[in-house]
């Protein structure tokens, strides 16, 4: 370790490309833009530099980490034995918000994959990153660059306020046009498997690939740890439930709430997160975790939130308001 630049403050937010590019190649850890949420990133075949991501997180060594990589052609350098699905997908959805598990080359460190040979990989659709990416000649290992269990970042402001001195810049790509963490998608034989609902719906990837096995709702999947229950958890007491029947002196009871279209009477503005007033699930998607973090630091007594309907991106933003609930 050493080489640390005594001039480049640690945990200073900006645009500035060269900044993150010298940090990353001195395998420092830098906040990353992506569209679903913000990625703490390191050079992913730099043992070292990626031990110090699962530091400043406080995550677990068993839960391994996703590969950002700049194009799909560049697939080749990383994997083998590819699908002919995933390379469906991957041409037809990226760069974008789906993960593969697919079988790695052992120039990516098993720290990354926690000793499976399945690397997660995918391309972000951000144009920062990408360029980013573009000016590297390692790809980046990046979880949501939040603490080990909290919500995920959706802004740089969010990153510095969790992770502040333990990353060297964070880059500045404004807020996650998606808002959710990627869909992971994996292969076993003829099935192909969802192991985490995310911002790319399954009906699109049903669109490309035909059917698919959900298995995202075990909490103790060894596939995807980031599924465990307790994950997305603000601090508040956060619980599902109808809202439009929660008592008329909620003012008096410091309630949060998190609607889809409407909110409710007897509850202060500041306190209810309208996801969507025009019911859009993108708009929800996006403004969903910003909310429930606005409501975390309020000190509430508790958050009471409804579910979306069941379809489309409604799926994983309902998994990630049940994992908060749990
Ligand atoms: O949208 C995203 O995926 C964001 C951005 C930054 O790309 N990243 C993200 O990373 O959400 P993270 O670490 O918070 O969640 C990644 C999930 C974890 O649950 C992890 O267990 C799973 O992906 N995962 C990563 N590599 C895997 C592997 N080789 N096999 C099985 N699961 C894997
Ligand atoms: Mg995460």
């Amino acid at each position: 370790m050493n080489g640390r630049n005594a001039t480049m403050e640690k945990g200073l937010i900006g645009s500035d490309l060269k900044l993150a590019i010298a940090a990353l190649q001195k395998g420092e850890l830098v906040g990353i833009p992506t569209e679903t949420v913000y990625g703490l990133a390191a050079n992913a075949l730099d043992e070292s530099a990626v031990t110090r991501i699962f530091t400043a997180k406080n995550r677990p060594t068993f839960d391994p980490l996703i590969v950002h990589i700049r194009s799909k052609e560049d697939l080749i350098h990383w994997t083998k034995d590819l699908d002919e699905r995933a390379l469906n997908l991957a041409s037809t959805c990226w760069p974008g918000p789906l993960t593969l598990l697919l079988t790695k080359k052992r120039i990516i460190p098993d720290l990354v994959t926690s000793g499976s040979p399945l690397v997660g990989i995918r391309v972000p659709n951000h144009p920062l990153t990408l360029e980013l990416l573009q000016s590297l000649s390692f790809p980046l290992a990046a979880p949501s660059a939040n603490p080990f269990g909290y919500i995920s970042p959706t802004t740089a402001q969010h990153v510095a306020d969790q992770l502040g001195e333990k990353v060297s810049y964070v880059l500045d790509g404004g807020a996650c046009q998606v808002g959710l963490e990627s869909t992971i998608i994996g292969f076993e034989g003829a099935e192909a498997i969802i192991y985490r609902k995310g911002g790319l719906p399954v009906e699109e990837i049903e669109a490309i690939i035909g059917k698919v096995t959900i298995r995202a709702h075990s909490s103790s999947n060894p596939k995807a740890p980031g599924m465990l229950k307790s994950h997305y958890a603000p601090l508040t007491p956060f619980i599902l439930g109808n809202i439009q029947s929660i008592p008329q002196d909620a003012e008096k009871l410091k309630i949060g709430i998190i609607s889809f279209k409407e909110g409710v009477e007897g509850v202060p503005e500041n306190q209810q997160v309208i996801l969507s007033a025009n019911g859009d699930m993108e708009e929800a998607a996006r403004n969903l975790f910003s909310g429930m973090r606005h409501l975390d630091n309020l000190g509430l007594q508790v958050i009471i939130a409804e579910l979306l309907p069941e379809k489309g991106l409604g799926r994983a933003i309902n998994d990630r308001l049940r994992r908060a609930a749990a």
